[in-house]
C-alpha cells in the first residue's frame, strides 16, 4: 500500500504536508540548489512588506541552548521586487505558494495583499501577526479585536485563502485564533518565535543587536504542541503547526495534537534538506502503521 501524504487545507490540495516556515529559506531560491522545490508541499516566504527593509543591524542570530534566537527585524526586497523576481522564480515549480506577508499597520497588510491577489501563483498568504523582534510587530498579535478586523479587511482585498500566523506570546493564543476565524481566516498557524535573549558573558552585551530575538528550534517544540492542541479543541478552522519540528518522528507528534500539515524552520539550518528526509521518514510510517491516509492521524491524540 503506498499512503496517500497529501492534505487539502482551504481547498487548496498540498503534494504533502511538510512546508517550509517562513524567514528560514528567503525565497527558495538557495534552497533550490540543494533539491528540487517539487519535493515541497508548499514553501512559505520570508515576511514581504510595502517598502523594501534592511533589518536589524548583525549580529541578528545566536545559538541558544536546542535553538537558536533571531532578530532580523524583517529584512526583505518588498512587495514590488518580490512579484517582478522572486515569485517569477517561485511559480516555475510544482509546490504551492504562501506568501508570508507583514506590515506596520492594517493598511500594509492590505496593500500587499491586495497587490498579491493580482498574482494568481501567490497561491495563500499567511499573515506575520506576531514578529516580536520589531517594535510594532506584536499590535495586531495581542488584540483579539484588532486580529479579527485585520483578517476580515484583508480577506476582502485576497480572493484566495487567507492563513492567520499566530504568536505565542500572548496570554491565550486560542481567544486570538478565534478571533481570526471569527474574521474568516482559512487556516491559522501557530507558533512563531518565543522571546528570548542571549548575553555575552565577555563583553557583558546581549549576543543580538536588538537585545531581544526570537527562540527557535526544538527548545519551543513543547509549547508548540500544547498550543496546537489547545487551539485545535477551539477552532474549526485547519491548525498548521510549526515549531521545533526536526524529524519525522515530530512531524507526527503535530499531527496527533492537531495539525493538518506542518512548517520547517531552524531544522534547514542543520540540515537543508530536512523537509525531503522528514516526508520521506512519514511516508514509511504511514506504510508501517497501514494507515491510508496522513489525515487519518489529525487530531488523532489518546486521552489517558
Ligand atoms: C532566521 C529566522 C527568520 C524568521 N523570519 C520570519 C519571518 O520573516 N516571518 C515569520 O512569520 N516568521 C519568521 N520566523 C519564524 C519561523 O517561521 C517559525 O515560526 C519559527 O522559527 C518556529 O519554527 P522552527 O522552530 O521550526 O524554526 C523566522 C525564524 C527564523 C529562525
Amino acid at each position: 500500500m503506498t499512503p496517500d501524504l497529501s492534505v487539502e487545507i482551504a481547498g487548496v490540495k498540498f503534494k504533502n504536508p511538510i512546508l517550509t516556515a517562513s524567514g528560514t529559506c528567503g525565497y527558495g531560491e538557495e534552497l533550490a540548489d540543494l533539491f528540487s522545490l517539487s519535493h515541497l508541499g508548499g514553501i512559505v516566504t520570508k515576511s514581504i512588506t510595502v517598502e523594501p527593509r534592511e533589518g536589524h543591524p548583525p549580529p541578528r542570530t545566536a545559538e541558544a541552548d536546542s535553538g537558536m534566537l533571531n532578530a532580523i527585524g524583517l529584512a526583505n526586497v518588498g512587495v514590488d521586487r518580490f512579484i517582478d523576481e522572486k515569485l517569477r522564480f517561485l511559480e516555475k515549480h510544482d509546490t504551492v505558494v504562501v506568501v508570508n506577508v507583514a506590515g506596520a499597520r492594517l493598511q500594509d497588510y492590505i496593500d500587499v495583499c491586495a497587490r498579491l491577489d493580482d498574482c494568481p501563483r501567490a497561491d495563500m498568504v499567511e499573515l506575520n501577526f506576531s514578529c516580536p523582534n520589531v517594535d510594532w510587530g506584536m499590535e495586531i498579535a495581542k488584540s483579539p479585536t484588532r486580529a479579527e478586523q485585520a483578517v476580515r479587511e484583508i480577506n476582502k482585498v485576497f480572493s484566495r485563502p487567507v492563513i492567520a500566523k499566530l504568536s505565542p506570546n500572548v496570554s491565550d493564543i486560542s481567544e486570538i485564533a478565534r478571533a481570526c476565524e471569527a474574521g474568516g481566516a482559512a487556516a491559522v498557524s501557530l507558533i512563531n518565535t518565543l522571546v528570548g535573549m542571549a548575553v555575552d558573558i565577555d563583553t557583558r552585551r546581549p549576543r543580538l543587536t536588538n537585545n531581544t530575538g526570537g527562540l527557535s528550534g526544538p527548545a519551543i517544540k513543547p509549547v508548540a504542541l500544547a498550543m496546537i492542541h489547545q487551539v485545535y479543541g477551539s477552532v474549526k478552522t485547519p491548525v498548521i503547526g510549526i515549531g521545533g519540528v526536526m524529524t519525522w518522528r515530530d512531524a507526527v507528534e503535530f499531527f496527533l495534537c492537531g495539525a493538518s500539515a506542518v512548517q520547517i524552520g531552524t531544522a534547514l539550518f542543520v540540515e537543508s534538506d530536512a523537509p525531503v528526509k522528514i516526508t520521506a521518514g512519514l511516508k514509511k510510517y504511514l506504510s508501517r502503521n497501514k494507515i491510508r491516509n496522513i489525515s487519518e492521524l489529525v487530531g488523532k491524540l489518546r486521552k489517558y
